[in-house]
């Protein structure tokens, strides 16, 4: 009995090995493999003192050991702030402040990702109405629309009333996005990547259904693009680095009404390309609405979830490379995607928190897919958890739960409140 999806290594294999170059930064990624960003919350957490959150320690580091072996062509961080209280969870990476501990540490991580020769890119995000009410009771966003529903589900305990950021709130929180790429910058990463995905700070500016506003951030597509615009121009001035690649994460489509539309993302790729985006990676949903499955039938036969909404965007963009991230599992999958044409590059999330050597194991043609698993893939926040989970077991140099195996499952999910 394999442990795998499928056994049939595609004789066109090598596709996947094959380097992409960027456009701005004249970077070579040396392959097409992406390991997507994903959340660690091994950063120190201080509830009272703000200055001291954010920190990496060995934790950390070890986690991008391992995925610095992995054979990936680009590794990005989980999501990293810049601020001390606009968080997405507890034990965040921080970059901010000249603390020499938090300096050295992140740049043991950058090392680490990068020591076998994968590059290396650095997720900047901010998690406007999205900040757990734990974090902050009174967060900010685009526009005064509270996050009360995940999924269906009542969830307005979790997340507090945002308030509408001022114009001159922008301001600061683009210099924070232009500061934090400049400490990303002096930790030996390639690059940031801006999170305008899943809903958001920058993905609440992007939908009509967050954002409401009346002044040159809100209405038009262009007011609601305008803050991606800055920070993008910002970062250039704060980091004139030329290989310093800067990239974005962007919803390709959110399945809810006043949701961001793959026609506006067409739109705002074309005109990221043309301010010096060096490369683009294509997600979908909210935490109101998930897209980390199948939302329509005609995705499902080309495995991962947001090809179809690709296609389109790619119509917009020239020369930008586009990674897709969510479902790939196979290698025929991912082969036949870049084949295609509908994106150069395959993003890898869940399966690489359980095997850190996928992308090495698959394009040398060892195995076919990632491996099969016990939690279902349709259960994205059961599959979320226990990510999380792994990633803190690897971070204390364990071994991660084996997700096929129901003995080690069972008393992870217990342990999760999840069984
Ligand atoms: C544990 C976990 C943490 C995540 N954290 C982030 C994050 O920090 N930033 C982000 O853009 N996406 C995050 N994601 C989403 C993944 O990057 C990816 O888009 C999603 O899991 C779909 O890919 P997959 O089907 O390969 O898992 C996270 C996913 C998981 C499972």
């Amino acid at each position: 009995m394999t442990d795998r999806l499928v056994t049939e290594v595609p004789k066109d294999i090598g596709v996947l090995s094959e380097s992409i170059k960027y456009p701005k930064s004249g970077l070579v990624a040396p392959n097409r493999t992406l390991k997507a960003a994903m959340t660690e919350r091994l950063c120190s957490y201080d509830a009272d003192e703000p200055t001291k959150r954010g920190i990496p320690g060995p934790e950390l580091i070890r986690v991008y050991e391992e995925w610095g072996k992995g054979g990936f062509g680009l590794i990005l961080s989980g999501n990293t702030f810049g601020d001390y209280i606009n968080l997405e969870a507890k034990g965040n990476p921080i970059m901010v402040g000249d603390e020499p501990e938090r300096l050295e540490n992140f740049k043991k991580v950058a090392a680490a990702a990068k020591a076998e020769g994968a590059l290396y890119v650095v997720q900047l995000s901010h998690g406007g109405r999205q900040v757990p009410y734990d974090v902050n009771p009174n967060p900010v966003s685009s526009s005064d629309v509270r996050l009360d529903k995940m999924s269906g589900n009542d969830v307005s305990a979790n997340f507090g009333q945002p308030t509408q950021l001022t114009v001159d709130e922008i301001k600061k929180t683009v210099d924070n996005f232009a500061k934090a790429a400049a400490y990303a910058h002096k930790t030996g990463a390639d690059g940031v990547q801006l999170h305008s995905a899943h809903g958001y700070l920058l993905a609440q500016f992007l939908a009509s259904s967050t954002n409401k506003r009346n002044d040159q951030y809100g209405g038009s597509l262009e007011n609601r693009s305008r803050i991606h615009f800055e920070i993008l121009e910002a970062i250039q001035k704060a980091v004139p680095d030329p290989k310093f690649s800067i990239g974005i994460k962007i919803n390709s489509a959110e399945f809810q009404q006043g949701g961001f539309q793959p026609e506006e993302c067409r739109d705002v790729c074309a005109r990221l390309e043309k301010a010096g985006i060096d490369w683009i990676e294509l997600s979908g949903g909210t935490y109101e609405e998930l897209g980390f499955s199948h939302k329509r039938d005609s995705t499902k036969k080309r495995e991962a979830f947001f090809l179809e909404f690709a296609d389109i965007i790619r119509s917009g963009v020239k020369d930008v490379p586009i990674y897709v991230t969510g479902g790939f599992r196979t290698a025929n999958a991912m082969v036949d995607a870049v084949k295609s044409g509908s994106c150069q590059g395959v993003g890898l999330a869940r399966p690489v928190c359980e095997e850190y050597d996928l992308p090495k194991k698959l394009l040398s043609g060892k195995v076919a897919s990632a491996r099969k698993t016990l939690v279902p893939d349709s259960n994205f926040m059961m599959g979320n958890q226990v990510c999380c989970a792994q990633i803190a077991q690897v971070g204390r140099g364990e071994k991660p739960t084996d997700t096929l195996d129901d003995s080690q499952l069972q008393p992870l999910l217990k342990q999760l409140g999840l069984a």
